[in-house]
């Protein structure tokens, strides 16, 4: 693990005649921050940096990565011993709180998150103005904005009450809708939240159960769920977090905020990757043709890139991606599923890992390169695939939100440019263009 004992407290930019003095601010762990807070008013220049890589947006108590080592910390507790012992719902806790509940603090926290799991009936109206082949990730980022048409006029942010109410009512409901968006798109009545049933599993007979039968649940699909859960549930300043922030940041309605986070998350760039490496691994088809895809993947003018690979910040085996790894053996075993995809996912792993191309640039499998074939032995259809992340995400989503409300140092998020447009120019009449 990187520290942070660099001895550096500040460091001195040369500016024409004038040498500007930045702090250097030191994290708990990790790389030093230079503060460049003042670069403009001393240099008259900003700072560049495409797609933020060296940028820190803010001061964050909640996760840590370090990314060469392929370290991952929820509150300090590694991931790996989350994962092993621990359920979504605490870490959903823990990731809001700041520390482990004790056996009374989780009880009235389950208590609260089940007790808000219903949505208002009105939204089956809106769910039914939605053509049957919509998206699901459309469908939930338009339910989830509209959550906050019933929570707008009395939300008062202002009130810690108030901020954590609304995150538990955020984790309560949006499997709920998901599952809701599902059941439309394939022409099935909602099915409403059951009480007794601890939170995945309650999802799992929301999304799957039929009105005339009752679910037979294998415990290891619950169990596979729970952990996807737990691995999706956050990732520090990511783009679709870094979103919520930034809607966050103005103060805007949290619901709408968290339905920006999932109109980011979509992108293929980000959780829609777990989709788009289902699809490639079909297309692929037999791990014979491995080989090609991976020479395409390393041809810039394919424009094609191995899904489920590299990642912003991992430049190591992302940890999360080796406990996916584990449990896709475990369900596909104890399920009884044969699933050749898994034979060309295995494959293209190897075949990766050991060219020259991929070694270069780090890039190694991320957290969706094996989640989907998961979700694809539990019988959840592909389009579902982000919106699973997308219910994960959303106890970090909150816990980003929630730490943002209480940051001193908070202001609205606005980035700088540079402007490469025309200089000031002269209004032409269209008759003389
Ligand atoms: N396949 C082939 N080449 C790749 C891949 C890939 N999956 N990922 C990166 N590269 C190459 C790039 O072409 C580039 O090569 P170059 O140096 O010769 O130009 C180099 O590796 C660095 O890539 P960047 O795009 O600069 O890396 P960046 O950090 O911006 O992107 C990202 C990270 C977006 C995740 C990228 O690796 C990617 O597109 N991966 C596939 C999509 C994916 O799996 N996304 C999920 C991310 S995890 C998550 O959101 C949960």
């Amino acid at each position: 693990m990187s520290d942070n004992k660099t001895g550096l407290d500040q460091v001195t930019l040369a500016a024409g005649d004038k040498n500007i003095v930045l702090p250097v601010l030191h994290p708990t762990l990790g790389a030093p921050c230079i503060d460049i807070a003042k670069v403009p008013k001393e240099t008259g220049c900003f700072t560049y940096d495409a797609g933020f890589t060296a940028t820190a947006s803010c001061k964050s108590a909640i996760t840590y990565i370090d990314g060469d080592a392929g370290v991952l910390l929820y509150r300090g507790y590694p991931i790996e011993q989350l994962a092993e012992k621990s359920s979504f719902l605490e870490v959903a806790y823990l990731l809001m709180n700041g520390e482990l509940p004790t056996t009374g603090e989780f009880e009235k926290f389950e208590h609260e998150v089940t007790h808000h799991t219903m949505m208002h009936e009105a939204f089956k109206s809106f769910l039914g103005g939605f053509r049957h082949d919509a998206h699901p990730m459309a469908m939930l980022t338009g339910m989830l904005g509209s959550l906050a048409s019933f929570y707008h006029n009395d939300l008062d942010l202002e009130d810690p009450e108030q901020r954590r109410m609304t995150a538990i009512r955020l984790i309560a409901k949006v499997p709920t809708i998901a599952a809701a968006c599902y059941r439309h798109s394939i022409g099935w009545p909602i099915r409403y939240p059951r009480n007794n049933l601890e939170y995945t599993t309650r999802f799992l007979h929301m999304l799957k159960e039929v009105p005339s039968e009752p679910l037979e649940l294998s415990p290891v699909a619950a169990k596979a769920m729970d952990l996807l859960f737990i691995l999706h549930a956050d990732h520090e300043q990511n783009a679709s977090t870094s979103t919520v922030r930034l809607v966050g940041s103005t103060g805007a309605n949290p619901y709408v905020s968290v339905a920006a986070g999932v109109a980011a998350l979509w992108g293929p760039a980000h959780g829609g990757a777990n989709e788009a490496v289902l699809k490639m691994l079909a297309e692929i088809g037999r791990p014979e043709n491995v080989k090609s895809a991976i020479d395409k993947a390393k041809d810039k003018e394919s424009g094609f890139r191995l899904m489920g690979f590299g990642h912003r910040v991992y430049k190591n085996y992302d940890p999360r991606a080796a406990l996916v790894r584990k449990m896709t053996h475990e369900v596909l075993g104890q399920l009884g599923v044969s699933d050749p995809l898994l034979d060309v996912a295995m494959k293209l792993e190897e075949a990766a890992l050991q060219d020259e191309y991929f070694v270069q640039r780090k890039l190694y499998p991320n957290v969706d390169f094996y989640s989907g074939i998961i979700y694809k032995a539990l019988g959840i259809p592909v389009e579902m695939f982000t919106v699973m992340f997308a219910i994960a995400r959303t106890a970090g989503w909150v816990s980003h939100w929630l730490e943002q409300q209480e940051d001193p140092e908070n202001k609205i998020g606005r980035p700088r440019q540079i402007y490469t447009g025309s200089a000031n120019r002269d209004y032409v009449g269209i008759d003389k263009r």
